[in-house]
Formats: structure tokens, sequence, C-alpha cells
């Protein structure tokens, strides 16, 4: 292989070893950081990502209100435990895990949440704050999780063509925002590629960066990739493999070992981004709570 490994899990223990300091000093200043985590309904990925969440809030001293109504619940209701969130002093962060079952709206529900308590970066007062420059703003984990990895690659993003393939709420859009910034570890081109997309080999061949994030096992093929390139794999995926204990095993959205022949550096699955954006979001807990410290007038996020 001649990529070197991003090593997301590693740099991820960095950063919540940091959050678990910021944590301790808030507390003895008489604030423990507290974030409420809605998970609505019993999707089994759902259910892991949330007790990943809760384990690493407790690892870093962050005190977790846990609310699971079933998946029927109305939309009134999941309006009102947003509510009652908003209203609680002690919950600095709120995040309402996601996709939701169909019949709510996700978009409301995102509304609903106070921006200087939106951690998860999803308020459209945090993205738009975000897209016009301001660094306060909450970003979104996963994002903001993929910029701190291209960082500490050393590789300098500045004027650099970079290729993201999806454009989601949660991570492609975002990220081509973050990457456009006027800041360092960004003031990148940024083209961001989608399902619609013509010959996406001949535009994902471009990216001296390349960013996947599309749900789909492997789809970015090692020869879509140029000589060279940061290849950084958001997509996680179960794909079967009776050979394994479990019957499945994980895979990304770009085919590791042909890619791994091309790129200079590569991020891998697991243990490359998901990591990351569990420490950017307590993170952005640790921010939110130091702020009602700090005393930011309400509606600053
Ligand atoms: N579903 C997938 N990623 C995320 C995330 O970062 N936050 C929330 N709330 N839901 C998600």
């Amino acid at each position: 292989m001649r990529a070197k490994l991003i090593d997301g899990k590693r740099i991820a223990a960095d950063i919540r070893a940091d959050v678990a300091k910021d944590a301790s000093a808030l507390a003895a200043e008489g604030v423990t950081p507290g974030l409420g985590v809605v998970l609505v309904g019993g999707d089994p990925a759902s259910q892991v990502y949330v007790r990943m969440k809760t384990r690493a809030c407790e690892e870093a001293g962050i005190a977790t209100r846990d609310i699971k109504p079933d998946a029927d619940i109305t939309q009134e209701d999941l309006l009102s435990i947003v509510d009652e969130l908003n209203a609680d002093p002690d919950t600095h962060g709120i995040l309402v895990q996601l996709p939701l079952p169909k019949h709510l709206n996700e978009r409301e529900v995102t509304e609903r949440i106070l921006p200087e308590k939106d951690v998860d970066g999803f308020h459209p007062v945090n993205q738009g704050r975000m897209a016009q420059g301001d660094r306060d703003a909450f970003r979104p984990a996963t994002p903001a999780g993929v910029q701190e990895l291209i960082k500490r690659t050393g590789v300098d993003t500045t004027g650099k063509h970079v290729v993201i393939v999806g454009r989601s709420n949660i991570v492609g859009m975002p990220m081509s925002t973050i990457l456009l910034q006027k800041e360092p570890g960004a003031n990148a081109t940024v083209t961001v590629a989608h399902s619609r997309t013509k010959d996406l080999a001949s535009i994902t061949l471009q990216g001296e960066i390349l960013i996947v994030a599309v749900g789909v096992p492997e789809m970015v093929k090692g020869d879509m990739v140029r000589e060279g390139a940061v290849v950084i794999d958001v997509g996680v995926n179960r794909v079967d493999d009776p050979s394994t204990e479990r019957g499945y095993r994980l895979v990304g959205d770009v085919e590791f070992e042909a890619a791994a022949e091309r790129a200079d550096w590569i991020t891998p699955v697991p243990g490359g981004v998901g990591p990351m954006t569990i420490a950017m979001l307590l993170s952005n807990t640790v921010r939110a709570a130091r702020r009602t410290l700090e005393g930011a007038p309400a509606g600053a996020a």
C-alpha cells in the first residue's frame, strides 16, 4: 500500500482528551456540560450511534439526558420534548438523532432547537452564519471532523482542488461551505459531485483532495482516484460477509485497497471519519456550556 493511513481513532482520542480537560475545568467553575440526546424509535444503526455518543460523553465528563420516545410519537409531542430541553438550564446542547421516522418533519424539529444549543450545527441560523464566515457558529460534526483530519495530514488545502462526492445536508453541503472559508484548513477550490453528475470519474480524478459521502459501498473505485490525492471516506456501509462472526463487515464508499495504491493519504473504515464525528460533537457541547458562563446573549450561536 502506497498511502499513509489517517488515523481518525487516534486523532479523535486526542481531541476527546482535550474536551475532557475543558469539561473538568468547567465543572470546577460550577457548570457540568450537559447534552440532551433524543432518539426516536429503534432504528438499529441510530441506536448504535447514540450509544457511542452517550458513552463518549460520560468518558469526557459531559452529562447526558437521554430521551427515547417510541417511533409513533407525534410531531407535536416531539416538539414539546425539544422545547423542554431548550428550557433546561443544565442542557447546553441538544442532539436529535436523524433520520427521524417518515411521518415526522425533520426540518421543523431541527429549527425548533435553540441555535445556541444546536451542537449538531444543523439549524439554518448556524448554517447561514457559517456560510457567511462566522467562526463561532456551530459546525456539523462530520464535516468539521473531516477538516480536522485533513489539517493533521499537514497537506495545505489553500488553492487545492477538493472534490466532494455527495450533497447531503449533514455532510456534502456543509463540507463545501467549510472548505470555501477564508481560514487555515480551507481556502480550497471546491467541486461538489452528486448522483446526477455526468462522468463522475472525470471529476473525481481532478481531486487533489477527494471526500466521498454517498452511502454506497465502494462506489468510488481505485481508478477514479488521482495519484497522490488525500482520500477521505465518510461512508460506513454494512456488506454481507458469511466468513465473519457477525455475518457482515463494514466498508466505506471508496474501494480502499485499490485507492490506497494511488493516494498519498487515506482514511480507513472503520477508524477514520466515524470517531471524529463523536469527538467534534463533544467539543461543540463543551463550547456551548462555556458560552453560558461567558454570558452569551440569548440567540447567539
Ligand atoms: N445522523 C447521522 N449523522 C448524524 C449527526 O451527526 N447528527 C444527528 N443528529 N443525526 C445524525
